[in-house]
C-alpha cells in the first residue's frame, strides 16, 4: 500500500513512524515534512492547504491512502478534494472539521446532540462579553472562535485579562470553568461507528505546576490508570457515538479521528473541546503502545467494513516536548539541535541545514518519547532522552506525568 501523509509536526513523525512499521505499507511519502520524517519516508514539498496541489500530488504517487495530520488542511476542504480524485483519505470533509475550525459550531452540534459540554455563550461585542464574564463569574473562560493553535484559550481570574483577550480576538465562546483533571480520548470514526483508542493526558501550560499561557501541549502520557472503570465505554456513548450520529443526520458525516478533549469534573465528563484529527503531543504516546498495525485503523475510518479492534502493549509511555526561546510567543529559530538523531526522538520545528546540522524552525521543536513497563520508568526513560538532547534556549517541563506516578491525581 502506498501511503501520503501531509503536514511536518511530531503528530505527522510519530505517523510515519507507525506507518513505517507496518508491513502492509510498501511506499511512505511524507509532504512536506520535517528532518524527522525524512528519515523514513520520502519527502515532497506541497502547499498542505491546497487541495487541488495535494490531490495532485496524491495521483502523482498513485496513494491508495491520504493521512491527512493537521487542521488547516482539514478545514480547508483538503480531504474533500482527496476525496473527489477517488482517492481513500483519512481526515474529514471541511464541513465536518468545523467541529474543529469553529467553536460556536462545535457548541451548536454538542446541544443538538445532547453532549455534556461547559455551559458557555458566543460573544460579539464587549458589552456581551463583560455580561458573560458576569453570568458565569471565575475563574473566567474566553476562547478565540476560529483556529488557533492551541493559543486562543485564556483561562484566567483576572477579569481585565478575560476582556482584553475577547476584545483581540473579534468573536468569541465565554464558557462555564469545568474542574477537574483533562483526559484526551481518540475515536477513530468511518462516519457510522467509533473505535476509541487509549486514553491520554496531556498538558497545555507552557510552565511547570500548569503555570503560564496555554500552548499547543507540551508533554503527554498514557495510560492513565485512575481513570473510573468504564471511562472509555461511558465516553463513546455519551460523547462520540452522538456526535457522530448528529454529524450523519446533517449530512455531513464525519471520518477520520475525533479528539474528545474532556474535563472529569464533579458533576461527570464534559467536553471542553473537540479536534478533527490526532492530537499532538498525545499522538506520540498512543501510537507508541499500539501493537496492531495502524493501516487497519486508518484504512477502516477511509473506506469502512468490519470494525477493527485495536491492540495494546501492556506498558506505558511518557513523551517530553521540546520547546524553542520564545514560545508559545514567537519562537526563535535558527539554532542547532543536538542529539535530535535518535530513536524516541519525534521532530516537530526541525529543519536539515545544508551543512547537515538540523535546526529548529518551528515553536515545539521535537518530543521525546519513552515506554516502559511501568509509567514511572517510562518517565525516567523519557527524561533521561530528553537530557542527551541540546537545544540553546530550550523550554522544557520538568513534571510531565509526574503527579500521575505520584498517585497523586484526585477526581473531583
Ligand atoms: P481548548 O483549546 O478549548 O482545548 O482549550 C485549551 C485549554 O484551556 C484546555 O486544555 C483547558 O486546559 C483549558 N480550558 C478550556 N476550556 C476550559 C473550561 N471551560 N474550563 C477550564 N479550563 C478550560
Ligand atoms: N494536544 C492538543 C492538541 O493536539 O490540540
Amino acid at each position: 500500500m502506498r501511503v501520503l501523509v501531509l503536514g511536518s509536526g511530531a503528530r505527522e513523525h510519530a505517523l510515519c513512524l507507525a506507518l513505517a512499521h507496518d508491513p502492509a505499507v510498501t511506499s511512505l511519502v511524507c509532504a512536506p515534512g520535517n528532518a524527522g520524517t525524512a528519515a523514513v519516508a520520502e519527502q515532497r514539498g506541497v502547499d498542505a492547504t491546497d487541495g487541488a496541489a495535494v490531490a495532485a500530488l496524491a495521483r502523482e504517487l498513485d496513494a491508495d491512502l491520504v493521512v491527512i495530520g493537521p487542521e488547516a488542511p482539514l478545514v480547508a476542504g483538503v480531504a474533500d478534494a482527496v476525496r473527489d480524485a477517488g482517492i481513500a483519505v483519512f481526515g474529514p470533509s471541511a464541513a465536518a472539521a468545523r467541529l474543529e475550525g469553529s467553536k460556536a459550531f462545535a457548541k451548536d452540534v454538542m446541544a443538538a446532540a445532547g453532549v455534556p459540554t461547559a455551559a458557555a455563550r458566543v460573544c460579539e461585542t464587549p458589552d456581551e462579553v463583560a455580561a458573560a464574564l458576569d453570568g458565569f463569574g471565575a475563574p473566567y473562560v474566553v476562547k478565540d472562535d476560529g483556529l488557533a493553535a492551541g493559543k486562543g484559550v485564556v483561562v484566567t481570574s483576572d477579569r481585565d485579562e478575560a476582556l482584553a483577550h475577547a476584545a483581540a480576538c473579534g468573536r468569541v465562546v465565554v464558557e462555564e470553568y469545568l474542574d477537574g483533571p483533562e483526559v484526551s480520548l481518540f475515536c477513530v470514526s468511518d462516519g457510522t461507528s467509533v473505535v476509541p483508542l487509549l486514553p491520554a493526558q496531556d498538558f497545555k501550560r507552557i510552565g511547570d505546576g500548569d503555570t503560564g499561557p496555554n500552548t499547543g501541549g507540551m508533554g503527554a502520557y498514557a495510560p492513565l490508570d485512575w481513570l473510573p472503570d468504564g471511562f472509555v465505554d461511558e465516553v463513546v456513548r455519551t460523547v462520540a457515538e452522538p456526535t457522530i450520529a448528529e454529524l450523519a443526520r446533517r449530512g455531513t458525516p464525519f471520518t477520520g479521528l475525533l479528539y474528545c478533549g474532556l474535563a472529569v469534573t464533579r458533576r461527570g465528563v464534559r467536553v471542553i473541546e473537540f479536534n478533527a484529527r490526532f492530537g499532538d503531543p498525545e499522538t506520540q504516546v498512543v501510537l507508541a503502545l499500539l501493537d496492531s498495525p495502524i493501516t487497519e485503523l486508518l484504512l477502516w475510518s477511509a473506506r469502512g467494513g468490519a470494525v477493527p479492534a485495536p491492540r495494546w502493549r501492556d506498558a506505558a509511555a511518557v513523551t517530553v516536548v521540546l520547546a524553542a526561546s520564545g514560545y508559545p510567543g514567537t519562537p526563535r529559530t535558527g539554532d542547532v539541535l543536538t542529539g535530535a538523531e535518535q530513536a524516541g526522538v519525534i521532530h516537530a520545528g526541525t529543519r536539515r541545514r545544508d551543512d547537515g546540522a538540523i535546526v529548529a524552525s518551528g515553536g515545539r521543536v521535537l518530543s521525546m518519547t519513552a515506554t516502559g513497563p511501568t509509567l514511572a520508568e517510562a518517565r525516567d526513560a523519557a527524561y533521561a532522552l530528553a537530557g542527551t538532547v541540546h537545544l540553546d534556549g530550550g523550554q522544557l517541563r520538568r513534571d510531565i506525568a509526574a503527579r500521575a506516578v505520584a498517585g497523586d491525581i484526585r477526581l473531583p
